[in-house]
């Protein structure tokens, strides 16, 4: 079996840091974050991307569960030490999972250490105004954290859905209310997800941290979006926000395929797939008997 743990190659490469994401975000480069979350999706992503979020969205794409709600800290220690195994080069974001910064300040610092002692840069964390004493705990603590307002997942059940946000001047108001609270309060970056493009924009241009965008236009100050998405990975509904560039849940189980015709037909494993056994020991293994029969011989 291949092996994917260890360094990416060109792992000596410098780790990418929050103060160079502010930079980007000076010259106008677009910064370029996707999810990653095991071993396996993080050396792929690695070489590519400025940032890796090991979001809680492992949920829905891997777990089989129909949102981010059941997610729980273990389930993301265990994501993201698969990652962290990789030694990416990437900064890394670790998801904050439902209930894990919302009973209290103690407990939200709590859990964010246990992702930066296992080699994140950052946590992220959902909400705006109502997160604002936790997001400051967790700065006074030199945990870094990004801001995530707009459709925020785990909000399904208030929002009834996943539904895009700050479409009403009320609620667009209040997304930008929350970004600058976010950024006062010590956020490094907030992700924008599921809100028109000109809102993203106006937020964007309303603060000196880098928004990074996931359904919401072109402004942002970069994009992320699910690696699953982007490969094609899954089956059924696409949201419009995501583009594909590989249709790699066909592309690969037709792969598949292949080989279990090549199983099925006689033609796999082939010469080249075949270890040999030397000379020496081709005559001992074809003319082998039980031991009980060797012993009688040997006996007689
Ligand atoms: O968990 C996740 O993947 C996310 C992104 C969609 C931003 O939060």
């Amino acid at each position: 079996m291949s092996h994917v743990s260890g360094p990416v190659p060109g792992a000596d490469a410098p780790r990418v840091t929050i103060p160079q994401l502010h930079r980007f975000k000076t010259e106008g480069r677009r910064i370029v974050m996707t999810t990653a979350y095991d071993a396996v999706t993080a050396h792929i992503a690695d070489p590519v991307v400025d940032a890796i979020l090991v979001g809680d969205s492992v949920g829905n794409v891997c777990l089989g569960f129909e949102n981010t709600l059941p997610v729980s800290m273990a389930m993301m220690i265990h994501h993201l030490e698969a990652v962290m195994r990789t030694s990416p080069r990437a900064l890394i974001v670790a998801d904050m999972p439902f209930l894990s910064f919302h009973l209290g300040a103690e407990d939200t610092v709590r859990n964010a250490g246990e992702f930066i002692r296992r080699g994140a840069a950052a946590v992220k964390l959902e909400g705006g105004a109502s997160r604002i004493d936790m997001v400051r705990a967790l700065v006074d603590c030199e945990i870094p954290v990004m801001g995530h307002l707009g459709l925020t997942p785990q909000s399904v059940n208030r929002m009834g859905g996943f539904r895009v946000q700050g479409r009403e001047a009320e609620q667009a108001t209040a997304i930008l209310d929350d970004a600058v609270a976010l950024q006062e309060a010590g956020c490094f970056s907030i992700v924008l997800e599921g809100i028109p493009a000109e809102l993203a924009a106006r937020v964007t241009d309303a603060l000196e941290i880098p928004t990074i965008g996931i359904g919401a236009g072109p402004a942002c100050s970069g994009q992320v979006l699910v690696l699953h998405d982007i490969l094609g990975l899954l089956e059924g509904h696409r949201a419009k926000f995501v583009r594909t560039y590989v249709e790699g849940y066909s592309v690969l189980q037709e792969a598949l395929g292949r080989w279990a015709g090549d199983v099925r037909d006689g033609a796999f494993p082939g010469e080249a797939e075949t270890y040999r056994l030397p000379e020496a020991a081709r005559d001992t293994v074809a003319n082998w008997q039980p031991r009980a029969k060797r012993t009688a011989e040997g006996a007689a």
